[in-house]
């Protein structure tokens, strides 16, 4: 049977302990907010059938106007009480709650709901940018608002996308950057760039050209060498009852890869745990997330259009217990609603797409 999420209101009202957590600097309180009771049953979401497109841009050359779409979206959000379902508070628990046991498998009391190191880790994180975005959108009044992405495959966008530095925005007014945020790795902040096979213990002693070099090799090798068909791109089969700590090694390559290199490379080494990106539980709390996950995201929708007689298998899972896990979230509208997998495999219904950039790494064969 399919994973499925439970009636938030089981959800667990701290998760110390699951990953040790040690003098934390962020809540381990993950839950939502519970629904009216007049809400007796959450909805399935229907898809938006007449809207525009959302672009979601690169974050490395996005313009004036778009940045400044971004930051008001994002101030917004965080003026948000902390109760909103829509405050950014909230948004960031979300990956607290499904990553750091907040639920119990439906009808499994016992065994916790996992959504990495398996095959939910694509469509879940797709689904929550989903989400994340409509609400950005609906706060600026702008149905066509999409999240930047964080152009890593490109030797462009390697860095840290320069709008996510530096406390404040502006020295006269003292406004704050809305995308800042104080637990990072200061000695990666740009122009450093990303080392994709960064994993905190030793890192190569590359030039940058060296770095930009390696990372597009071990972009191909994830992509492509080690991503021939759906079991191996999305990772291990995640079935109702199943134990999420036996999944420890089957993560897909880019998930155990570039996906969680990024994340230590941009956490503080020097956080308990190293917060905020280096962690499950306060990941969310850092908005570059959001844009690091987008292109992720990106990643699935270039993987699945590679077409040719190389790349027979490029296509999603067709196990009906991977089309119908199901998660909850709170929609742009402030409704609890219920999503499928099979719901977000086309990714066109969803109605965002991705500002092309070029993929270098593609000729970079090893
Ligand atoms: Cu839910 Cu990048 O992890």
């Amino acid at each position: 049977a399919p994973i499925t999420t439970p009636d938030i209101s089981t959800c667990k009202a701290s998760v110390d302990g699951f990953f040790n957590l040690k003098d934390r600097v962020r809540t381990n309180a993950c839950c939502p907010p519970l629904p009216p009771p007049t809400v007796k049953s959450v909805k399935k979401h229907v898809l938006p059938k007449c809207e525009p497109v959302r672009l979601r841009p690169a974050a490395h050359r996005v313009t004036p106007e778009y940045l400044d779409k971004y930051q008001r979206a994002m101030a917004a959000m965080r003026a948000l009480p902390d109760e909103d379902p829509h405050s950014f508070v909230q948004q960031a628990k979300i990956h607290c709650a499904y990553c750091n046991g907040g639920y119990f498998q439906e009808g499994y009391p016992n065994k916790e709901l996992q959504v990495h190191n398996c095959w939910l880790f694509f469509p879940f994180h797709r689904w929550y940018l989903y989400f994340f975005e409509r609400i950005l959108g609906k706060l600026i009044d702008d149905p066509t608002f999409g999240l930047p992405y964080w152009n890593w495959d490109n030797p462009s966008g390697m860095s840290m996308p320069a709008f996510f530095e530096g406390k404040i925005l502006d020295p006269n007014t003292r406004e704050l950057n809305p995308a800042f945020d104080a637990f990072r790795n200061v000695e990666h902040l740009p122009p450093a760039i990303l080392d994709i096979d960064f994993n905190n213990a030793a890192s190569a002693d590359f030039t940058c050209v060296q770095q930009i070099g390696s990372n597009l090799s071990l972009m191909y090798k994830q992509m492509i060498t080690n991503s021939p068909n759906s079991a191996t791109f999305f990772g291990g089969e995640y079935k109702a009852g199943d134990d999420p700590i036996s999944l420890q090694n089957s993560k897909g390559p880019i998930e155990s890869g570039v996906h969680t290199a990024a994340h230590i490379w941009v956490g503080n080494p020097r956080m308990p745990n190293n917060e905020d990106m280096g962690n499950f539980y306060s990941s969310g709390w850092d908005p570059l997330f959001y844009t690091h996950h987008a292109n992720v995201d990106r990643m699935w929708k270039i993987w699945k259009d590679l077409k040719g007689p190389e790349y027979p298998d490029h296509t999603e899972p067709t196990d009906p217990d991977w089309l119908d896990a199901s998660y909850v979230f709170y929609d742009e509208n402030k409704e609890l609603v219920r999503v499928y997998n099979k719901d977000c495999v086309q990714m066109e219904n969803l109605h965002y797409e991705y500002e092309p950039s070029p993929l270098p790494w593609l000729k970079s064969r090893p």
